[in-house]
């Protein structure tokens, strides 16, 4: 099998590099990729939100399965594009991908569903603002009502910061999204959905502020632990039967069926799990943790989701083992980052390369404002966390910036810091 994946992240490299695993995978292409997914795949820079350009490099290369990476494609209708010309693809139609694209249309889905998560507002007029926040908070949850790559997000105990936020986003001329704030500490679970087949992947955790101890602002994701020491397989289970299935059905139901990665990022709250967020992809920082420990064919798996065959796959078989990917990120990330600086020792085993370029002159240099996810595993948590800090010691980027407790209060038996 032939496989194609789209994007450029630390996602789709561990994506990548899962799939070359696969024995039934022959060959594995990427695009656009980034320098280190180059040293793995064959890369191809052709422009990714274009249908048109992906469904020719997939003929060009006899392709059997794309698999799509970002949430952009998808809403954009790449795989849509991709049935329609008869190729195999991992990632949901457009319509599905509303479950990301649109916070309407998830909400409504859920409403319908019977499922919990935040009230929540939209707003879309800076004259109605100040009352809207006065319905809210403290604490407050403000979001960009579009694609904002989790930077979107401010989540503050002050009404000062999260006035200015929403009238920033406002003034940019995108809705603002004021939701009630969810306790609890979060998990994002990642279940592959072929319509109503519903099969979960290893529970994680993601470490979204930027700095130590959940402190400074929200970024894309700072790192990721799995499995999850405080969450036990019932309430895995739980959160399978009374989230992510009923969603499905009720997608399925709405005539948008949603095959490939549907991805629940849930607050676990006195009252139980309540949703946060869905997207429809494979989360980032936490694909790299999750497919660390997977010791079955990826190919297989994806596959069987593309072409409708989930529930007769066998099921996804894990090591017993667990696993922490670190996030290093370019000075000033999440603001705008400075790239163009020259990295060293990103080529070790467990680097995995995210915004990075390969240079004129063959050095690798930064280029986006997440650069590297250092991945480590280990019997245990302490042992991956130990794996990975050892691997990023030996990487050099001036300027760059990484949290240190990614997972130590999991380690240290708490749920979150
Ligand atoms: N880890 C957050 C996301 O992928 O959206």
């Amino acid at each position: 099998m032939r496989v194609l994946v789209i994007g450029s992240g630390a996602r789709e490299h561990a994506l990548v590099l899962a799939l070359a695993r696969d024995p039934g995978v022959s060959e594995v292409l990427c695009a656009p990729g980034n320098a280190g997914i180059a040293t793995a795949a064959t890369v191809h820079q052709v422009d990714v939100s274009s249908a048109d350009a992906v469904v020719a490099l997939a003929k060009e290369h006899q392709v059997d399965l794309v698999v799509i990476g970002p949430e952009v494609p998808l809403v954009l209708g790449v795989a849509d594009a991709l049935r329609a010309a008869g190729i195999a693809c991992f990632g949901p139609s457009a319509a599905a991908a509303r479950i990301e694209g649109s916070k309407a249309f998830a909400k409504d889905v859920m409403a319908a569903a019977g499922v919990r998560t935040a009230h929540s507002e939209v707003v879309d007029n800076p004259a109605a603002l100040d009352a809207a926040l006065d319905r809210f908070g403290p604490t407050w949850v403000v979001k960009d009502d579009g694609l904002a790559a989790g930077k979107g997000v401010v989540v503050t105990q002050d009404r000062q910061q999260a006035r200015r936020h929403a009238a920033e986003l406002l003034d940019k001329g995108h809705p603002v999204l004021l939701e009630s704030f969810l306790d609890g500490p979060e998990v994002s679970l990642f279940s592959l959905v072929d319509g109503t087949t519903v099969v979960p992947l290893l529970p994680a955790q993601d470490h979204k502020r930027v700095g130590d101890n959940d402190t400074g602002p929200n970024t894309g994701g700072m790192g990721a632990y799995t499995p999850l020491p405080w969450l036990s397989a019932d309430l895995v289970d739980e959160i399978v039967e009374t989230v992510v299935r009923p969603v499905a059905v009720e997608m399925d139901k709405r005539g948008c069926p949603f095959s490939g990665l549907l991805y629940a990022g849930l607050a676990i709250g006195t009252d139980g799990p309540a949703v946060v967020e869905f997207n429809c992809r494979f989360g980032d920082p936490e694909t790299q943790a999750v497919l660390a420990l997977l010791d079955s064919p990826l190919g297989e798996l994806l596959n069987a989701t593309a072409t409708g065959a989930l529930a007769s796959a066998e099921p996804p078989r894990w090591r017993p083992e667990s696993a922490v990917t670190v996030v290093l990120a370019a000075e000033n990330y999440p603001g705008t980052p400075r790239v163009g600086d020259v990295i060293t020792g990103a080529d070790g085993e467990g680097v995995l390369h995210a915004g990075t370029a390969r240079r004129d002159d063959g050095a690798i240099v930064s280029a986006g404002g997440r650069v590297l996810s250092i991945v480590g595993t280990g019997p245990d948590l302490a042992a991956a966390r130990a794996q990975a800090y050892e691997r990023l010691a030996g990487i050099k980027l001036p300027g760059s910036h990484y949290r240190t407790d990614i997972a130590l209060a999991a380690e240290r038996g708490r749920i979150s810091v």
